[in-house]
């Protein structure tokens, strides 16, 4: 899969993305990230990509030149109108299945803003998809296009190396992990609970799915409207939740 980030920070992305299984991914070409500098794309002699905007208030915009060039470079480049999502807090929020959607393509664009904004004609020109991480402001659309690729990524086949992993863990069947114990045996006198010491496989199978129920329903009875449960499940989330099977959509 490629990424292609059009930002004015590359470094930032770039030494952000390089390193840890992302960065292995990369070098082993399951990936390729690609930075690519908008204010290369500077049409004036300053290399000033931003203005006043028109109407007045606070802060500057990123001009719609420079970007639409910038776009249009990489259009070329990668042979065909590719994807592109815009980071800002208008956008609808980033979720595990947003990621899952964004995994098939091949090429993914992500625009990045600063200052106040882009012009908005640009956007209404090449991008395709708006994208919020979480319901707070930024100082631009790096850090966010970063969590992004990193999610995307992670689902990339070969990307982790037990594929099983991206499958079985948080979200993916719209409930929280488990909690998971290493040696040693006691530590702080707290001791790993005795089941996962049976070697019995289907009691410690059930017992980390009850686990998760029980995670769920305590930080995040919001998802469990989404899981699907077993009529004891129900119960044992309703009992810890303290909210009504209907609260929860049960
Ligand atoms: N840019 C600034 N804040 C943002 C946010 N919350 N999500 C995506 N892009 C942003």
């Amino acid at each position: 899969m490629n990424f292609y980030i059009m930002t004015l920070f590359p470094e930032m992305v770039m030494d952000g993305l390089h390193t840890s299984i992302i960065g292995r991914a990369v070098n082993n070409g399951l990936l390729s990230i690609e930075a690519v500098n908008i204010r290369d794309y500077a049409f004036n002699k300053h290399n000033s990509v931003d203005d006043y905007p028109y109407g007045g208030g606070a802060g500057m915009l990123m001009q719609a030149e420079p970007v639409y060039q910038c776009y249009r470079a990489l259009e070329e480049r990668i042979g065909k109108k590719p994807r592109v999502v815009y980071l800002s807090p208008q956008g609808k929020t980033f979720h595990q299945e947003m990621a899952e959607e964004f995994a098939k393509e091949e090429e993914l664009v992500f625009l990045c803003g600063h200052y106040e904004g882009i012009d908005e004609r640009v956007l209404e020109e090449i991008v395709t998809d708006y994208v919020s991480i979480g319901d707070y402001v930024l100082t631009g659309g790096e850090l966010p296009a970063m969590i992004m690729v990193d999610a995307i990524s992670r689902l990339v086949p070969g990307v982790l190396h037990n594929d099983v992993s991206a499958e079985f863990e948080s979200f993916q069947d719209h409930l929280l992990e488990y909690p998971q114990y290493s040696r040693p045996e006691v530590w702080h006198d707290k001791r790993v609970p005795e089941v996962l010491m049976s070697g019995h496989h289907a009691n410690i199978e059930k017992w980390r799915r009850e686990q998760s129920v029980i995670r769920t329903a305590k930080n995040r009875p919001d998802l469990l409207l989404k899981a699907e449960l077993t009529e004891e499940e129900k119960r044992l989330a309703e009992e810890i939740s303290g909210c009504k099977a209907g609260d929860m959509g049960l």
